[in-house]
Formats: C-alpha cells, sequence, structure tokens
C-alpha cells in the first residue's frame, strides 16, 4: 500500500446546537473509507465502504440531520453507551457496601448508563492523526454513578479500519461499561433486512437471560442451540426458531463470552449480496449480538424511510450486561489510580 493510499483527511463541520453547546460533524477518510462522527453522543453517523465492484455505500444505520438524533430517544444509533452499556438488574448495584440507583425508563433495570447517558452528551473533540478524540468528564454522580469519571473515545482509519480506543479513569470507585452502538446493514442502510447477513461468533458460550432481559449468571454453551455461530449461519437462519432465548428477545439480543483474551476476532459478517465483509476484533470479553428486533418503523431516516425490525445488527463489544451484580463475571469495577483501556476494530473488506 502507498503513502497516499494510509492518508488519511479529516474535516469538521458546525453541525447544529445542543443546550447551547456547539455539535460538529468530523468526516474522516482515507482511499478505503469515509466516517463521520459527531460530538453529540461521540456517535459513528455513517461510514462508506466499497462493495466487490468498489461502488461504496453507508453501512451503517443513522441520519443525515443533528434534529433526528435528537429525537430518537430509543436506538442509540452509532453512539458510545455509557457509563454502563447494556443492563443493570432494578438499576442498582453496590460497591464496597455502598448502594446506587440509576434512573431508568424501565421498569426492570437500568439500559445505557439511564435515562441521559453519554449518547446524549455533547462531547469535546480534537482532530488527532488519522482520526479524532472526544473527550467526557462525566461528574461525579451523574445518573446516580460514583465519581467523577474522564473518558475518552478515540476513533482512528488504518486502512479498511475503523479503530476504536477507549480509556477512562475516575476519582473513586465506580462501574464502567463503553461499547459503540452502531447498527451494520453491509448492503447499505437502505438495503433491506439483515436477515441475509451470514455472521460468525468467535464464542463458545453466551450468557442467557431470564424473562425481563437481565442475564441469569449461568454461562451456558452455545452448542446444540440458534446461538451457535461457531460456523457462520445467515442471521435469518434460525431467528425464528422455537427457542425460549429468541422467544424472550424477539430475535438476537445476548451477549456472547468471546473465546481467547487480549485483542482477537468477535465477529465476521458477509453480506451475499453486495460481498462486503466485516471483521471485528476486540480486547473486550462479550459481545452483544443484536439483530435489531425493536426497530419497529417508528424512527425514519433523513429521507423519510422507516428504519424497520432487522434492518441493522449491532455487535456491542463490552462487559457483561449487570457484571455489577454478578460477582463471577469478569469486573467492571474501576478504581482511583487504575486506568481503563479498551480496544476494538470494525475492519470491512469483501469477500474474495
Ligand atoms: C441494546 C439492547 C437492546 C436494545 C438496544 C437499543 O442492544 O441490548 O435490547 O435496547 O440496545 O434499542
Amino acid at each position: 500500500m502507498s503513502a497516499l493510499d494510509m492518508l488519511v483527511v479529516a474535516q469538521k463541520t458546525h453541525w447544529g446546537t445542543v443546550d447551547g453547546e456547539p455539535v460538529d460533524l468530523y468526516t474522516i477518510s482515507n482511499s478505503s473509507l469515509t466516517t463521520s462522527i459527531t460530538n453529540f453522543g461521540a456517535c459513528v453517523t455513517s461510514i462508506e465502504a466499497p462493495d466487490e465492484n468498489g461502488a461504496k455505500a453507508d453501512v451503517v444505520l443513522g441520519f443525515k440531520k443533528l434534529d433526528d438524533y435528537l429525537r430518537d430517544e430509543k436506538t442509540y444509533m452509532g453512539a458510545i453507551a455509557g457509563r454502563y452499556a447494556n443492563r443493570i438488574a432494578d438499576g442498582t448495584f453496590a460497591i464496597d457496601g455502598s448502594v446506587y440507583h440509576i434512573p431508568s425508563r424501565h421498569r426492570d433495570y437500568a439500559l445505557h448508563g439511564g435515562t441521559i447517558g453519554f449518547d446524549r452528551k455533547v462531547w469535546s473533540a480534537a482532530i488527532i492523526p488519522n482520526g479524532v478524540e472526544f473527550t467526557l468528564v462525566s461528574p461525579d454522580g451523574d445518573m446516580g454513578f460514583p465519581g467523577t469519571l474522564t473518558v475518552h473515545v478515540r476513533y482512528t482509519l488504518e486502512s479498511s479500519s475503523l479503530r476504536i480506543e477507549y480509556t477512562a479513569t475516575t476519582d473513586k470507585p465506580t462501574v464502567v461499561n463503553l461499547t459503540n452502538h452502531s447498527y451494520f446493514n453491509l448492503a447499505g442502510r437502505s438495503g433491506g433486512t439483515v436477515l441475509d447477513h451470514e455472521l460468525m461468533l468467535n464464542a463458545d458460550r453466551y450468557t442467557p437471560i431470564d424473562a425481563v432481559m437481565i442475564p441469569t449468571g449461568v454461562l451456558a454453551p452455545v452448542s446444540g442451540t440458534p446461538l451457535d455461530f461457531r460456523q457462520s449461519h445467515r442471521i435469518g437462519e434460525r431467528i425464528q426458531s422455537e427457542d425460549e432465548q429468541l422467544k424472550l428477545a424477539g430475535g438476537y439480543d445476548h451477549n456472547f463470552v468471546l473465546n481467547g483474551e487480549g485483542l482477537r476476532l468477535a465477529a465476521k459478517a458477509f453480506d451475499p449480496h453486495s460481498g462486503r465483509t466485516l471483521t471485528v476484533s476486540t480486547t473486550e470479553p462479550g459481545v452483544q449480538f443484536y439483530s435489531g428486533n425493536f426497530l419497529d418503523g417508528s424512527v425514519i431516516d433523513s429521507d423519510g424511510r422507516p428504519y424497520e425490525k432487522y434492518a441493522g445488527f449491532c455487535l456491542e463489544t463490552q462487559h457483561f450486561p449487570n457484571s455489577p451484580n454478578e460477582a463471577e463475571f469478569p469486573s467492571t469495577i474501576l478504581r482511583p489510580g487504575q486506568m481503563l483501556h479498551s480496544t476494538t476494530i470494525f475492519e470491512f473488506g469483501v469477500q474474495e
């Protein structure tokens, strides 16, 4: 690859204001990819990637206007979810004997950091080599969480990959779980459902859920279930099967326990229509594979098209849901003096 192919260009354009704070759109591109990311929610609003003929399309769901993000309070499209991505049972947990409550729209759990999570915040931003770094200082007591948490999310382009690096520090013991909530559709944003995409997940086990979608605490084998994606399967192949776990979630919406440690393969997806592939690597112990079951046509894209059920799928690299209440799960506690460091890479390609 030549130096020109590797060149990354970043541009900032003003996009609007939220509570008087300026919101910008950062467009980062190289010869393979063009991605736009806003400092509202540190949210990825588009990723243009080539198909097998070199034709580019936007492979994530999103909106062209800031107003559409402000209006959509339920999909978390493209955003960074935090301070605690995914669910905490009853919105309640304890650290060192002190009990904390997170405000929630749901009766049985807090989701994605409470009613005003990191996805709704205006982050500060700086263009850095090959990308953009977003910073958020979440004050002590923000959404009930203890400790001032300083979070940096760095998005950089490396050849045909979008790399996301997360770091966080705190001044009191707290819990942290950060993820990017992009919905992918490798056929393109308006490419219908993702049921024909083939998916491989590098996970022998998953965390089964109860009736309100909280992990039971068990790490169960995927073997013999429709959650076995160790070999590629079409997302739609078994999604309607008579399986209690799929019924509880209305499709796939489960945390998979990734095999191995360190930065390693988490998932591979392939769209047979466009030939596009997505390869996900992460340092996180888990990935929430969510098949867009709650998209119901009520959220409309900026061109007036409804986002229907299964219009996109998420691969939310993360610690396991409800870890603050599960002593056996990898810990999500961050203490003063410690630095959280997490990496996820989304690599785009075409099937050879
Ligand atoms: C996550 C959850 C889903 C759903 C989406 C947002 O993926 O696991 O259940 O809440 O966020 O709609």
